[in-house]
């Protein structure tokens, strides 16, 4: 039976104590992580948030308490009086593990069943089982740091932007269609049908807002709704610190920040990052890493060879070239003792990033691989010239559109780094992306759309470039990244609202389509509207990063699975048929009743 604590107050958590401590009395509270009985001496070992201790009953301890500790079981919740004493056998593997707390008295204000799942660290479990019981997941000493360290890189944010003189302003849940490139989760209105809410995908438009209604500098740590599909690093919901200032250029977005990450890494990692951090421009970063997000950590930089492959005799190559593609690769260094079913397996890899192939060279006395033939002797000197190969190496190349070259060199390199061991655990490599386009090409809708949102503000000197050459107009938009990880984005934006009608019309947005939509925007910005721009991390990557976990649902207390459900609450689920009445909403396949 579950007792109450009947006047019993906690003196402190369970690894709170040592060696200090001994000869108090305390009295401690948490859940029974082992129970041995060894007949006329009981031990427990009770855990909380901080950790364990042993609690021991011997003979010196009163009857009842002898008793309530041999009822107790793992998962109980346990509440102990007793006196700390030294160990008369110390364990060096728990960090109390030089003391014990002689049992006084036990209550045990909590049973439990047998969990689905031992409460340990590193569980075994398979996910699903430890998503349904996320609590008693929750409850495993990994899950409780990471959590608690998520709720100190928070802290830590409070307090800087505090400091910086930045207010946190809620902004609205229930709200309008913010474009960030995912679709929207929508929520129907009662009160008017057929009408519809979205959850904001980030709160853009109202930080410019605050803005220009005088905050001059808005953080808040924000939840945002996107419905895209899942992947390691992303939840259907997810957290931005979310910033905005009025006034500022890129380089003062970009120097309030680098304050905040040097504090952050030092203050939670004790790692001096070296400031400032580098730039470099998207243009840079593609041609030389294939992506807009490098992961600096190691070399292995792409290496262009359209020039040979455009008048090799190899069709594939030269056909790439021809139809204003290129052919790159990267070099594997000392890759040679690769087994042919790894090289197939790279192959296959790069196949889900569209490339119709992967094409390889090991350099030996003979070179040998699935190019060595169809490559002349002497195009495969200059390429390992060039790509600074030796003896030992591979080389793989992708000939296709630059888009494709650039997106599966770009993920290979990362995956052989992997392979290969080139990745120090401890490495920290920080840099900011700038200049990004401001357009891309949409394929499937023939049009241009904006690389990062439509408020984004083009480059001065690319101005002119806007109507003649979309495509070459860079942004003032700048990205943070983390070994390879992109941990937050942002940009100077538009605030003259003749240009942001321009950008509009160059997305294809009709003067009615974008009154419709940003219209209070637009309106807004014929009353005065401050410079401004910002930058939104993602909270849990980071937390995620700097944890060192691979994984963001790790440091989310309540994540959802591929299919976007919680696995916990059972959500989404149906609803009673009254409130889609009360909504006006018939579901497809429904009958006409
Ligand atoms: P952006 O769309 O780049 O910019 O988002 C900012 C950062 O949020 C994180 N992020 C995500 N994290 C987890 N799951 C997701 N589904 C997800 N989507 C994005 C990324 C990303 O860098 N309003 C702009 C910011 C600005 O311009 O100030 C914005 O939301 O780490
Ligand atoms: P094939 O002449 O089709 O047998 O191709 C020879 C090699 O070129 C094989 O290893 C293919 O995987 C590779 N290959 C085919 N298409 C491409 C491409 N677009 N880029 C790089 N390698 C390719």
């Amino acid at each position: 039976m579950a007792e109450s604590m009947k006047g019993w107050t906690r003196t402190c958590r369970c690894a709170e104590l040592g060696e200090a401590d001994v000869g108090r009395t305390v009295t401690l509270m948490g859940w029974c992580h082992k129970q041995r009985d060894l007949g006329g001496l009981v031990f427990l070992t009770l855990r909380d948030r901080s950790g364990e201790i042993q609690l021991v009953a011997d003979e010196a301890s009163p009857a009842a308490a002898r008793e309530a500790a041999a009822r107790v079981r793992s998962e109980f919740v346990v509440a102990a009086q007793g006196t700390v004493v030294l160990r008369k056998a110390p364990n060096p593997n728990m960090p109390t593990g030089a003391i014990e707390v002689r049992l006084e008295a036990v209550r045990i204000l909590g049973e439990s069943e047998t969990p689905p799942f031992y409460i340990e660290e590193n569980v075994q479990a398979n996910e699903p089982l430890r998503l349904k019981h996320r609590y008693l997941d929750l409850r495993r000493p990994d899950m409780q740091r990471r959590i608690m360290f998520r709720h100190r890189v928070a802290k830590l944010a409070r307090d800087y932007f505090d400091g910086q003189g930045f207010l946190e302003i809620e902004t609205p849940v229930l709200t309008k269609s913010t474009p960030e490139g995912a679709r929207d989760y929508l929520v129907p209105s009662r009160v008017q049908n057929g009408k519809f809410y979205a959850l904001p995908q980030s709160p853009q438009l109202f930080k410019q807002l605050l803005m220009l209604a005088g905050y001059d500098r808005y953080m808040q740590i924000v939840r945002c709704f996107r419905d895209e599909d899942l992947r390691a690093d992303r939840q259907p919901e997810f957290t931005q610190i979310d910033l905005e200032m009025a006034f500022v250029d890129v380089d003062d977005v970009i120097a309030v920040n680098e304050g905040f990450l040097a504090r952050t890494f030092k203050e939670l990692l004790d790692v001096d990052l070296p400031m400032p951090l580098p730039r470099m421009a998207w243009a840079e970063a593609m041609r030389r890493y294939g992506s807009d997000k490098p992961d600096l950590r190691f070399g292995m930089e792409l290496v262009d060879v359209s020039d040979i492959a455009e008048k090799s005799a190899f069709r594939v190559f030269a056909d790439a070239v021809a139809n204003g593609g290129s052919v790159r690769l990267v070099c594997a260094k000392g890759a040679s003792g690769m087994s042919r079913k790894e090289i197939d397996a790279l192959g296959e890899f790069v196949k889900t990033y569209r490339a119709k192939g992967l094409a390889w060279l090991a350099l030996e006395d003979e070179p040998r691989g699935s190019v060595a033939k169809a490559l002349s002797p002497e195009e495969i000197r200059t390429i390992a010239s060039r790509a600074g190969a030796e003896k030992g190496d591979v080389l793989f190349f992708v000939a296709d559109r630059d888009k494709v070259v650039f997106d599966a060199l770009g993920q290979l390199r990362c995956e052989l780094a992997r392979r290969l061991g080139l990745i120090r655990p401890g490495d920290w490599k920080l840099l900011w992306v700038t200049e990004f386009p401001l357009l891309e090409y949409d394929e499937e809708d023939k049009r241009w759309v904006a690389m990062h949102h439509p408020f984004t503000s083009p480059m001065e000197e690319d101005l002119a470039l806007m109507e003649t050459d979309p495509g070459a107009v860079r942004a003032r938009a700048y990205d943070i990244v983390l070994n390879g990880t992109e941990l937050g984005g942002g940009s100077i934006r538009i605030h003259d609202p003749e240009l942001q009608r321009r950008m509009f019309r160059l997305i294809g947005l009709t003067e009615e389509q974008a009154q419709r939509r940003f219209g209070f925007l637009l309106d807004a910005f014929r009353y005065g509207t401050p410079p401004h721009g910002g930058l939104a991390y993602g909270f849990d990557r980071l937390v995620m990063k700097l944890s060192g976990s691979e994984d963001i649902r790790d440091v989310i207390a309540f994540p959802k699975v591929q299919t976007a459900a919680c696995l916990m609450t059972d959500a989404p689920s149906d609803v009673d048929p009254k409130q889609l009445r009360e909504l006006g909403i018939r579901l497809a396949g429904e009958g006409e009743a």
